[in-house]
């Protein structure tokens, strides 16, 4: 049978790894999982308990407000505030989303229809790219470099003049002009991170041209070694041209929770939140009430949640670097983008990251899940403990063809 719009999807390339990673599983083996980025650090408490209190109550169980409570909204804005001194309306400029993914893709509805073309990074979060096709547009990819070292003033200018360079020419040099550009730093998968005249170039970039810029900025709370991911939102006139996705998922570790915003240039946010007036009615409203009282009360968990992050970086790059697995040591996100090594180079990185399940006992993610963008490459998340990810080491050590 024929399905509009998914018949023609390719096979999720995830599930290949995570169903080798469960029959495995099944047969006793320990598996160390740093494949898919699902947070295992537990939500706040705070968060927990506002939970459980409201959820007594019974006048929270009816529809709540699809844009999110009054409260909310003025919460978030507090909190773009104290963390980027960016001023946002909450009436007007933040609207409640079901986690980025439904934000994102929702919000790509109402910007692109058939037609429409988007830019969109190659590689990228699926969502980035399968977003605007679901919408029905187009989408034409840029490269995203990796980052040997974004500290390093010289590679970071060459990162920007080829990204910038790139850019020019799929908005400028064909036809139909683009109407969207969707950015996200730090950048999942690769970990590239970006400076405020990074994103005021982008801001410029797209007033010139009349496009939204779409910002996903889920890892706006995990930077690492003193850096600060800046918000687009910072850069002069922002908000004339671009809305950016904010999320409870990994800086308040609170992924299955599904609280996330979109905020930024009114008129963008105005027609999502009257698409969702017809969607949805709301998440579910004792969460609503947590996540109030978290961002007010616990605003110094996302600075825990990263240091967390940090060590583990610090753990997973400095045991690649001794078995020889050179890999750039990312200053922002959750993962870790690691070239193949060339004792591989007959694998793809599906094939790659299978073989390392079955023989090290290692779940990654393959490259090219992210796009053609990502052969070539695995991704590791951050997602289990220091001491899980030594074990994750010693079995590389042990099993992996010599890589130096
Ligand atoms: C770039 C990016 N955006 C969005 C998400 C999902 O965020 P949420 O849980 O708010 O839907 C992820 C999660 O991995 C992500 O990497």
């Amino acid at each position: 049978m024929e399905f509009r719009r998914i018949t023609n999807l390719p096979p999720y390339v995830f599930t290949i790894i995570n169903n080798l990673k469960i029959a495995a599983r099944q047969d006793g083996v320990d598996v160390v999982d740093l494949g898919f980025g699902n947070p295992d650090i537990p939500s706040p408490d705070i968060a927990v308990e506002k939970l459980v209190e409201a959820a007594r109550n019974p006048r929270n169980h009816r529809y709540s407000i699809s844009r999110g409570l009054p409260k909310l909204r003025e919460a978030v804005a507090g909190m773009y505030k104290r963390n980027w001194n960016v001023d946002l309306d909450p009436e007007l400029q933040i609207t409640n989303t079901i986690g980025a993914k439904e934000g994102f893709s929702h919000l790509m509805w109402v910007l692109l229809d058939k037609g429409d073309v988007a830019v969109v990074p190659a590689p990228s979060y699926p969502i980035h790219i399968y977003g605007p096709l679901f919408a029905g547009a187009d989408i034409r990819q840029v490269p995203m470099r990796s980052q040997q070292n974004p500290d390093d003033p010289e590679q970071f200018a060459k990162f920007s003049e080829d990204f910038f360079g790139s850019l020019t020419n799929a908005c400028d040099s064909e036809n139909p002009k683009p109407r969207v550009l969707v950015v996200s730093f730090p950048h999942n998968p690769t970990g590239a991170t970006v400076d405020l005249p990074f994103m005021q170039r982008l801001v410029d970039f797209c007033r010139e041209r009349e496009m939204i810029v779409v910002h996903d900025f889920a890892y706006a709370d995990i930077g690492f070694d003193g850096y600060q991911p800046p918000s687009i939102l910072q850069a002069e006139g922002a908000l004339e041209c671009a809305v950016e996705l904010y999320s409870m998922t990994k800086g308040f570790s609170m992924a299955g929770w599904r609280c996330a915003f979109l905020v930024g240039n009114t008129s963008v946010v105005q027609a999502l939140v009257k698409l969702k007036s017809y969607l949805d009615y709301g998440i579910f409203q004792p969460i609503q009430i947590a996540a109030t009282v978290t961002i007010d009360e616990a605003s110094g968990v996302p600075k825990e949640v990263c240091a967390i992050y940090e060590s583990r970086r610090d753990v997973l790059c400095s045991g690649l670097k001794k078995i020889g697995w050179d890999v750039p040591k990312p200053r922002g996100s959750m993962f870790v983008w690691a070239r193949i090594p060339e004792q591989y180079s007959e694998m793809n990185s599906v094939e790659f990251c299978s073989h390392l399940v079955s023989e090290c006992h290692v779940a990654l993610s393959p490259g090219s899940g992210f796009g053609p963008g990502g052969e070539g490459f695995a991704r590791f998340a951050l997602i289990e403990n220091e001491q899980r990810i030594q074990q994750a080491l010693r079995n590389l050590t042990l099993h992996m063809r010599p890589v130096h």
